[in-house]
């Protein structure tokens, strides 16, 4: 990455916030110290702060606690003298003054906006920056996840930005489309002529992706309550990882390409009725327990969360796409809060061999098995049967590992908003959602929340620590399938 192109001024409206705290500066800091980050400025702004003098101190911190032994604290210094923190209102024209002011001073940089505020906001100050006259040719937006709570809300957004954006200028960022594995997934797919002929129902008997975390609501109840694991993560991250398991070959690796294949696989969703609701959709919450040996509190103990809450915690679904590559091959989605670890992996479940050669050894034999694995570690396995060594022939499973730690040893991969951002000031839309994939995403998650409501059944219960409540092993036990995380 070039440090002398692309000088940026980039302004984080709602810095206070966990994200640009957990997320944002540490990938900026990461950037600068490796040397990878533009000549440029970076604004901190919020409504208030609860401790101005303690909020550089806590960016430090979480800087420090998010990479770990990468952290060099001798660029920290350096890195602050790049960032100024302003209080603003953002939806008050008169409230940018300052700001404005110091932005004059580089007119034609590069101007990000990232609006890392509740999405109900991203209407009002786009049109405040508009009118505050800070929309330049070289602006762009970033909006974060999730835009709107529902597709109704949604529309609105893409609309309202739009009347002060044009849709070059909007970056809506999912941050799982900048791992490193997530990439390479691609990469997987389109760049070996094994995969791609085996890559459909045929030899495909599912597909299952999970994110599980640990974390519980880490001081963000008051966002987490109203949103809710489907709205947080399915509607946009699961779905993403869906797209990219399942498109056909884009024709070319630019945005609109790529794009136009995710909304096709969309678009191919069947549709939840709610008789799938009921039968394909599991939705629960966590109880205290144990997780990482710690114990810890219930999801209704944490802090501003409605004691009462039926927000969930935890989704299971399965998807079907009806279209010729994956018709009968149904896609489980799985994603918790305080689960029992904290993975995330894309596992493509192949077909028994037709014929079985070794009768005997028909207990042994188990189906071949991709797994892609985001995180924590970064790797790609594919389970294979082989004859173990000696006289008779007896099956075992084993694998190959393409394990990036090891097969990049001494690379750092970066991390996801690092990428991000960096697209984001060079200009590249790829890994960035249009507002039709934004839309059409919720058209698909909108009638579970519905059914849900209509149902009027209550979450389900799951202890934290566990891999989720009885009912998510229903769902496949039902299908005579089990989740694998256990297995792998
Ligand atoms: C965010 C969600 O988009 O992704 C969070 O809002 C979640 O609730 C986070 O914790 C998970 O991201 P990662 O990169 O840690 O898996």
């Amino acid at each position: 990455m070039s440090q002398t192109a692309h000088p940026f001024d980039m302004i984080i409206i709602g810095a206070s916030g966990d994200l640009a705290r957990r997320k944002l500066v540490p990938a900026l800091f990461n950037l600068h110290q490796y040397g990878a980050l533009p000549e440029g400025r970076i604004f901190a702004v919020a409504r208030n702060y609860d401790d101005p003098e303690g909020y550089l101190a806590k960016l430090r911190d979480s800087s420090e606690e998010q990479l770990g032994t990468s952290f060099d604290a001798e660029h920290w210094p350096d890195f602050i003298s790049r960032l100024k923190t302003s209080v603003v209102d953002a939806t008050e024209k008169k409230s940018w003054s300052m700001v404005a002011n110091a932005l004059k001073k580089h007119p034609d940089r590069i101007r990000v906006f990232y609006l890392a505020t509740p999405p109900s906001l991203y209407g009002d100050i786009s049109q405040t920056l508009s009118e505050a006259g800070l929309v330049t040719g070289t602006t762009r937006i970033v909006l974060e996840k999730p835009i709107g709570s529902d597709l109704q809300s949604a529309e609105d957004i893409n609309r309202r930005v739009g009347e002060f954006f044009e849709e070059p200028q909007i970056y809506r960022i999912d941050h799982y489309l900048g791992k490193e594995t997530v990439q390479n997934l691609m990469a997987l797919r389109f760049s070996n002529a094994l995969f791609e002929p085996l890559w459909r129902s045929q030899h495909i008997d599912h597909v299952q992706i999970t994110v599980a975390e640990t974390l519980g609501m880490e001081g963000r109840g008051d966002y987490y309550d109203q949103a809710g694991a489907l709205r947080d993560m399915v509607q946009n991250h699961l779905l993403q990882l869906l797209c990219l398991t399942a498109m056909e070959p884009p024709a070319r690796l630019d945005q609109d390409a790529i794009r136009t294949e995710k909304i096709k696989v969309l678009k191919s969703l069947r549709p939840m009725g709610i008789e799938d609701v009921k039968r394909k959709t599991v939705r629960a919450q966590y109880r205290p327990g144990v997780v990482e040996g710690k114990e810890v509190e219930g999801f209704h103990q944490e802090k501003n969360i409605d004691r009462k809450s039926t927000t969930e915690t935890f989704v299971a679904v399965k998807a079907e796409i009806e279209n010729w590559r994956w018709a009968g091959v149904p896609f489980y989605l799985r994603t918790g809060k305080r689960m029992g670890h904290r993975v995330s992996e894309i596992i493509i479940q192949f077909k028994t061999v037709p014929h079985l050669l070794f009768e005997d050894q028909a207990n042994r034999l188990q189906d071949n098995r991709l797994v892609i694995r985001l995180q924590p570690d970064e790797s790609i396995k594919l389970w294979l049967m082989i004859k173990k060594p000696g006289s008779k022939i007896v099956l075992k499973r084993t694998h190959l590992n393409l394990n990036m730690a090891d097969t990049y040893e001494g690379r750092r991969p970066p991390l996801a908003y690092e990428r991000l951002l960096m697209d984001v000031i060079r200009g590249n839309a790829t890994l960035f959602m249009h507002r039709d994939e934004v839309e059409e995403a919720w058209r698909w998650v909108e009638p579970i929340l519905q059914g849900w409501e209509e149902l009027g059944t209550r979450p389900r219960i799951y202890s934290a620590g566990s891999w989720g409540p009885a009912e998510s092993i229903a769902l496949m036990v039902r299908d005579e399938r089990e989740w694998l995380e256990h297995l792998v």
